[in-house]
């Protein structure tokens, strides 16, 4: 194990942190079932602490039937037995702990699975009983209430109400799920579910856990007056506006909600803190980053953002102006697990269809694997100096790219089989990670692994790139190293390039952040050069290349 070094005591440790997310089913196997656990987390600390990192961020690791990745939650307050015990929760705190690494857990609040003990309750109970109420049934339409209540639809499904007989239910009602059927909504009218989420967060925090990324935020509160107001598509972000009054999401009372949770992260020292997943209108993400309510929301915007000068410049400007607003710190990620991996995304022509392109098993367009990476190296040192904090995907370190041929017979993600495979899913970014260039699942375990990996991701295993200096793992270990010795206060300021493909900012202290979207080789300003993502040409930053320079 590292030495023990111990948690900062800064409170505002998190304005500019480096976080990293951990799927963890998908990180490591300590056992040989398959299924990533957190004894293998643990057993990987050492690898967490040579990436430099402020915190990890894990994905649900609670009871769950796997309906939707651990996203469909049976029990807030525990660990499902294949990941391991609570025990084992603390010692992996603990030890993450001892070499400076906080935690964040995931919170799901907007739903838990059919298989939560109030929803087995529920189903048991009688219309407009107490247990029923903990969700969102209804009585539906047509002369024998055959219909569902009204036309809102699902992330994963065709209809947002399924008939309670689908769930063993012996009456005649309908409930809500704004994700798959096994992923009921809670009715957060209903003041038991507000105290039961006190409950949850405060299990957690008096255990040590240091952050909370809250699933689906801006969905808890729905409009449930009498009659239901129809809703036959989702509404885009656009439409929804800023005014607070979204049918099933963004709605004013939220805040009360988040409120009541920050008063309870404050009783902490230092804090809990909080990042929101929002899929809102810009002007109101402000609210949920708010220091009285979550505090931190994440900007998905380079998720999306072409690998272009001129847009990454425009989304910085918009992201910091933002962050003003908000009084909170900038948010950045490239990848998370609902994306397709970036190096990937990085490496197709822009023109190219992504969906018709992962249906096709990725090969109806050539991919560009290894631009793909040189790009997707570049744009991460570029996020990496702005100001803010990074929250990383696991695997992406590795440069590593989709799997976009999982047979359909081994495809987990409800995406895929509800949407009438219509949508590959998710799964090629789950897949578990290379850790050495052979064996039964590349080190990932002994046992195999629960997704399918490709012989290439020999190539992209830590074993494979640990000693080779220009290795995606190299320039992460390197620059996220640098990055912490060099964060400094949230400026930035532009350089003139003459060039359109290149940008160039600097933060107060001197730090040069250079990159050459692509063209030419652009000629190196002055400084002393501290990294560069890829090898120069001749002195030159060549297309696809990041410099940071120190002047
Ligand atoms: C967002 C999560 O990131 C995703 O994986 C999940 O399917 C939905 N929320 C529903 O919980
Ligand atoms: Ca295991």
């Amino acid at each position: 194990m590292p030495k023990s070094v111990g948690l900062s005591k800064d409170k505002n440790w998190w304005r500019q942190a480096a976080i990293y997310q951990i799927y963890p089913r998908s990180f490591a196997d300590s056992n040989g079932d398959g299924i990533g656990d957190l004894k293998g987390v643990t057993s990987r600390i050492s690898y967490l602490k040579s990436l430099s990192l402020d915190a990890v961020w894990l994905s649900p690791f609670y009871p769950s039937a796997l309906a939707d990745g651990g996203y469909d939650v049976a029990d807030y307050r525990d660990v499902d037995p294949r990941l391991g015990t609570l025990a084992d929760f603390d010692e992996l705190l603990a030890e993450l702990h001892k070499v400076g690494i906080r935690i964040f857990v995931d919170i799901v609040p907007n739903h838990s699975s059919n298989l939560h003990v109030w929803f087995k309750e529920a189903i048991e109970a009688k219309p407009g009983s107490k247990a029923r109420n903990r969700y969102i049934f209804r009585d539906g339409k047509g002369e024998k209430g055959e219909l569902p209540p009204t036309d809102w639809v699902s992330h994963f499904a065709p209809s947002a109400w399924t008939h309670e007989s689908v769930m063993g239910g012996k009456g005649n009602q309908w409930y809500m799920h704004w994700f798959a059927p096994e992923q009921p909504d809670f009715n957060w009218d209903n003041p038991e579910v507000e105290k039961e989420f006190l409950k949850t967060l405060k299990f957690w925090a008096d255990r040590g856990v240091d952050g909370f990324r809250i699933d689906v935020a801006h969905a808890l509160k729905k409009d449930l007056s009498e009659p239901l107001r129809s809703l036959p598509v989702f509404e885009t972000l656009e439409e929804r506006g800023n005014k607070g009054k979204g049918i099933l999401a963004d709605r004013d009372e939220l805040f009360k909600i988040y409120k009541q949770w920050r008063k309870l992260f404050n009783q902490y020292d230092p804090p809990r803190v909080a990042v929101a997943e929002a899929f809102v209108h810009p002007e109101r993400l402000p609210l949920y980053a708010s220091t009285k309510t979550l505090g931190q929301c994440f900007d998905f915007r380079f998720i999306e953002t072409p690998f272009e000068a001129a847009a990454y410049k425009e989304s910085v400007q918009d992201a910091l102006e933002l962050a003003l607003k908000n009084k909170s710190s900038c948010t950045w990620t490239l990848s998370n697990h609902d994306q397709i991996r970036h190096a990937t995304k990085m490496g197709l022509n822009s023109a190219v269809d992504r969906r018709s392109w992962m249906l096709s098993d990725g090969t109806s367009h050539p991919l560009d694997a290894a631009a793909g990476t040189q790009n997707a190296l570049a744009a991460t040192l570029f996020i990496l100096a702005l100001p803010g904090s990074t929250y990383m995907y696991q695997g992406e370190e590795l440069g590593l790219h989709e799997v976009t041929d999982i047979p359909a017979s081994q495809i987990q993600d409800p995406q895929y089989l509800r949407n009438n495979k219509m949508d590959k899913g998710r799964d090629g970014c789950r897949v578990p990670l290379p850790w050495q260039k052979s064996g039964s699942s590349f080190g990932f375990g002994t046992g195999g692994a629960h997704l399918p990996q490709p012989s290439w991701f020999a190539d992209y295993s830590v074993a494979a790139e640990e000693n080779d200096p220009n290795s995606a793992l190299s320039i992460y270990r390197i620059a996220l190293g640098l990055r912490k010795s060099l964060i400094t206060e949230e400026k930035i300021k532009w350089h003139k390039t003459g060039n359109p493909s290149v940008l160039h900012f600097s933060r107060p202290n001197g730090w040069h952040c250079i990159t050459n979207f692509r063209g030419e080789s652009y000629p190196m300003p002055k400084g002393e050069i501290l990294i560069s993502s890829h090898p120069l040409t001749n002195g030159k930053i060549p297309a696809g290349t990041t410099v940071w320079l120190k002047k």
